[in-house]
């Protein structure tokens, strides 16, 4: 397999600190008792993990019912998530967290809310209850497409309240890509702002949204959170604020008694094809898996101040930003902007000033930091920290070490997470007072998980060689399906090996001898762009979907800050004059088609795109020129194309 070899070998370790590990909500004896559980009886397992961590209102009859590869979880049994992500924070002996701060958010301006759970009931319960004023019931899709503000989170949760999954688009998708994701999830409703805060100054979000439902689409209402104060049009009869509805909403809401496999949310996430994939999330056993993950790994205790980065328009920020930290009482600190408004140590900034004690980011934006100077984090105390994480994609060893030294001053675990949407919540991660870490390595699969590292047949691979990251037991936050689309769910994930029921995750990994996992990055046509999933064949329709675009084909090359840079190859019509305002005409296009992240760095034009016989673009090939060609530039002319592909044309 030699698209996926190791180059790594990484000796350095890290014991847990003492103090840490002795404090630790799961001991390292605490462990190794739940992993022989688990591995005898994974079920039984998460059975316990659910009866100690999640409340149902009514008990399941059976843990799972597994038919290859439809699971469900916790079968029979009633709960809601807004429920166990609230009200029961204001119960009996946790009663005392009605004014604790649930949420922190901090605008990009500047400006600041402290939401605590007694505060966070009534905004939910009365934001349900808006949602029911405009007709949504149980089982409707509602379409988020918001900033990062704390009516993203009141939204979410009143969703989940009443039993209307959600849709979250990322507020950087554009209106078409927007359009696309309504339209496959069916929503009536969408609720959006007038725009939010990114580098010093506001950009639109309303704006997209009348795009993407002007003429047929299902879309009847339009909810907007006044946020600039940016002038927007406005559809009488479609179009409320916020605000309006709020006002009149009645703050009594019961929480609705669902399924536990009742649809809780649906989210769109890149493939193989230029389809997006709607990954199905449910409700027993996603509550069950993220609450559990997050309280082993995050070590979340009441006193801790905890940071993720991540925007709730990706899993990371649905997982753990929110129903995690809330399900498990914690205060959980939102912020809007960039990194680096208004200077390059605002992160730190917002650290010292919060006294955030977990913190938990990307590779990408840990290697941005290095790039900006240590003396940014280093003008700032950040002595609150206590514990690390880092998710999204590979971290390399160096990436790792400046985290441990110049963020963590060298005291924090780092916990490097490994998971996708589609897994719900983190599978492969160090629990930190109780694993030791080595720079690089996610180290070893959660408790009830079974990871493996398979060849082509399916047969597991000796450390220390590489394969395919594979899973061989259901595990309770699974996808429930592609929404829509079951013979896709099939085919995708879990028709590579004959063992029935073994997922196929998509990416490469190896393990050491410790049995320590190395995840080495994606094996498919999907790049990993500053964490996020694009699919090449996603940014290869946008771009022949241009009128002097003839053909193209997109691959990544490496990126020192990104991890992985779009580069296209484009082949114009005739007769089309192939410069550099061309290749800025596309890039603007692949952004107005997806979004800005999708935008390829490189534009590079050709006459011809180097095929097998079969016609198969040779993008083993092309990934090659990408990395090699780095210099020349955005517009070179790769006129030796033809000749290239029949020189390597036998190779398929
Ligand atoms: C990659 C994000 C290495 C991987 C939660 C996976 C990682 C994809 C790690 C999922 C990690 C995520 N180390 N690679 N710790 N975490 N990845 O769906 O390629 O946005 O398949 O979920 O990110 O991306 P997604």
């Amino acid at each position: 397999m030699p698209d996926i070899e190791s180059l790594l070998s990484e000796k350095r370790v890290f014991k847990p600190g003492k103090d840490f590990a002795r404090a630790a909500n799961w001991s390292k004896k605490d462990v190794a008792a739940l992993r022989k559980d688990a591995a005898k009886n994974p079920t039984r397992f998460w059975a316990k993990m659910a009866k100690e961590n999640v409340s149902f209102f009514s008990p399941w009859k059976k843990v799972l019912d597994w038919k290859p590869p439809f699971a469900k979880w916790f079968v029979g049994s009633k709960l809601n998530v807004s429920y166990n992500c609230i009200d029961r924070h204001l119960e009996g002996k946790n009663a005392w967290r009605r004014n604790k701060a649930a949420i922190i958010w901090e605008g990009e301006p500047g400006d600041k809310r402290v939401i605590t759970y007694g505060e966070l009931h009534r905004e939910v319960c009365k934001f349900a209850n808006a949602l029911k004023a405009l007709g949504v019931k149980k089982g409707d899709r509602v379409c988020l497409y918001m900033p990062m503000v704390p009516e993203l989170a009141i939204a979410m949760l009143a969703c989940t309240r009443i039993g209307a999954p959600h849709s979250i688009v990322f507020g950087g998708f554009s209106a078409d890509a927007l359009r696309d994701r309504i339209a496959d999830a069916g929503a009536h409703v969408v609720i959006t702002a007038d725009g939010g805060y990114r580098r010093g100054a506001p950009f639109a979000l309303k704006e997209a949204v009348d795009a993407a439902v002007s003429g047929d689409s299902p879309v009847e209402s339009v909810v907007v959170v006044k946020r600039t104060g940016q002038d927007v049009t406005w559809k009488a009869g479609r179009d409320h604020w916020w605000h309006d509805l709020m006002a009149e909403a009645s703050t009594k809401c019961p929480p609705a008694k669902l399924d536990a496999e009742h649809p809780l949310f649906i989210l769109y996430t890149s493939g193989t094809t230029g389809k997006p994939k709607g990954i199905l999330h449910t409700t027993a056993g996603y509550l069950t898996h993220v609450t559990t993950t997050f309280k082993a790994i995050f070590d979340i205790k009441d006193s801790d101040t905890y940071w993720c980065t991540a925007d709730i328009g990706w899993i990371t920020g649905h997982s753990y930003v929110i129903y995690g930290p809330l399900a498990n009482g914690a205060t959980t600190l939102m912020y809007e902007g960039v990194p680096t408004h208004p200077g390059p140590d605002r992160w730190w900034d917002v650290i010292e000033r919060h006294r955030v004690s977990i913190f938990y980011t990307a590779p990408t934006a840990i290697r941005t930091f290095i790039r900006l100077g240590d003396e940014h984090p280093k003008s700032h105390d950040l002595s609150s920290l206590r514990l690390l994480g880092t998710v999204g994609e590979p971290i390399n060893p160096e990436a790792w070490m400046w985290y441990h030294k110049v963020i963590g001053g060298k005291r924090c675990p780092i916990v490097d997470t490994w998971w996708q949407t589609e897994t719900g919540g983190i599978m492969i991660s160090p629990l930190p007072g109780a694993v030791d870490t080595k720079p690089g390595s996610g180290t070893l699969p959660f408790p009830g998980v079974d990871a493996a590292i398979l060849d082509d047949d399916g047969n597991e691979v000796k450390p220390p060689d590489g394969g395919f990251l594979a899973v061989r037991q259901p595990w309770p936050g699974m996808l429930r399906g592609i929404w829509g689309d079951k013979e896709r769910f099939r085919e995708v994930y879990w028709s590579k090996w004959k063992r029935k029921g073994t997922y196929f995750a998509g990416d490469g990994a190896h393990r050491d001898k410790g049995g320590y996992f190395w995840i080495m990055g994606r094996v498919d046509d999907v790049m990993n762009v500053s964490g996020h999933r694009i699919g090449t064949m996603e940014v290869e329709s946008a771009l022949v979907s241009h009128p002097d675009v003839a053909e193209s084909a997109v691959v990544g090359r490496e990126d020192e800050i990104t991890g992985t840079a779009v580069v296209a190859f484009v082949t114009p019509k005739a007769n089309v004059l192939a410069d550099d305002g061309l290749a800025k005409r596309l890039r603007d296009h692949v952004a107005k088609e997806i979004g800005a992240i999708a935008k390829p760095k490189d534009v590079r034009f050709t006459p011809a795109l180097p095929k097998t016989r079969s016609g198969k673009i040779m993008r083993r090939l092309l990934r090659d020129i990408a990395s090699g060609k780095e210099t020349a530039g955005d517009t070179s002319t790769l006129e030796d194309f033809s000749v290239l592909a029949k020189l390597r044309g036998d190779e398929d």
